[in-house]
């Protein structure tokens, strides 16, 4: 594989997801039929963080004292604090960031499953051992992607390749129905739109909302923003997002000003 997600764990973009992601299963959750969670790209599960990382941009960020009040209260303080319970209750930095899949486990019942697709093998061995309950498949995500009955899709490709992107739309459309997730980078806008374009072409349609956290102008090496797709869900996530973006887009901006986009399609 020519990606790995150790340096990229708990930046901006794993920050916005994963908030994301709690906004999703809480509403997801709140119906008591069991509920199927399935990650198309589900990486290690469990990141050690080491001095220096993308994470001081990210999770550091928000790494305040638990009591510390954000606007859009409960989302983005239970995320912290989520996150906070995987490192030492004192630790003045973040030791370890969770993936998606052991931020699911925080919320899932005892009667919910997961289902975890992961293409590297040493990526789907620790993963294994950080959800043993959960059902790992070393497999490609996208192509096995199909239909469940009462679930949540999380599509999370590392975008290594243009045509990942291509590859994440035609999935996208292989699942209509289905409550979906997929998360982007944003260094420019010309691939997330044509990702847009070639959803509501392939008859999905759903509401993207993105956070830019460096203007879109500079260019850098990481990211300047990131965006969600969602899709079959309620309007209700959707809008805890839109709300956790007055948290959000300050305390991750890198340059003194943030922006945020709300697209329907
Ligand atoms: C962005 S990371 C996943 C991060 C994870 N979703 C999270 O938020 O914690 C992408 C992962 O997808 C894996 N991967 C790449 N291509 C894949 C494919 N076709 N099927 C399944 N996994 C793949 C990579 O090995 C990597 O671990």
């Amino acid at each position: 594989m020519d990606y790995a997600h150790a340096r990229h764990a708990g930046n901006a973009g794993d920050v916005f997801k994963h908030v994301a992601l709690l906004a999703v299963l809480d509403e997801l959750l709140r119906d008591p039929a069991p509920l199927e969670y399935v990650e198309t790209h589900a990486g290690d599960g469990l990141y050690p963080l080491g001095s220096n990382g993308e994470w001081s941009d990210g999770i550091q960020r928000l790494w305040t004292d638990p009591g510390t009040p954000y606007a859009s209260v409960a989302l983005v303080s239970r995320y912290a604090q989520l996150v906070r319970g995987f490192s030492k209750p004192v630790a003045a930095r973040p030791e370890v960031y969770p993936g998606s899949p052991l931020i699911a486990k925080a919320l899932l019942r005892p009667g919910d499953r997961m289902r975890l697709f992961e293409i590297d093998a040493q990526a789907a061995r620790v993963l294994r051992r950080t959800v043993p309950d959960a059902e790992v498949k070393q497999e490609d995500g996208l192509a096995q992607l199909a239909a469940p009955p009462r679930a949540l899709v999380l599509i999370d490709p590392p975008y290594t390749q243009k045509q990942q992107w291509i590859d994440a739309a035609r999935a996208a459309a292989r699942i209509p129905g289905v409550p979906l997730l997929l998360w982007y980078p944003i260094k420019a806008l010309t691939r997330p739109r044509a990702l847009i374009h070639e959803l509501a072409k392939q008859g999905v349609h759903g509401t993207a909302v993105e956070l830019h956290w460096t203007p879109l102008r500079l260019k850098r090496d990481r990211l300047n923003g990131s965006g969600l797709i969602f899709v079959s869900l309620p309007r209700a996530p959707v809008g805890a997002v839109c709300a956790a973006l007055v948290d959000l887009g300050p305390a991750l901006q890198t340059h003194g000003e943030w922006g945020a986009v709300e697209i329907g399609f």
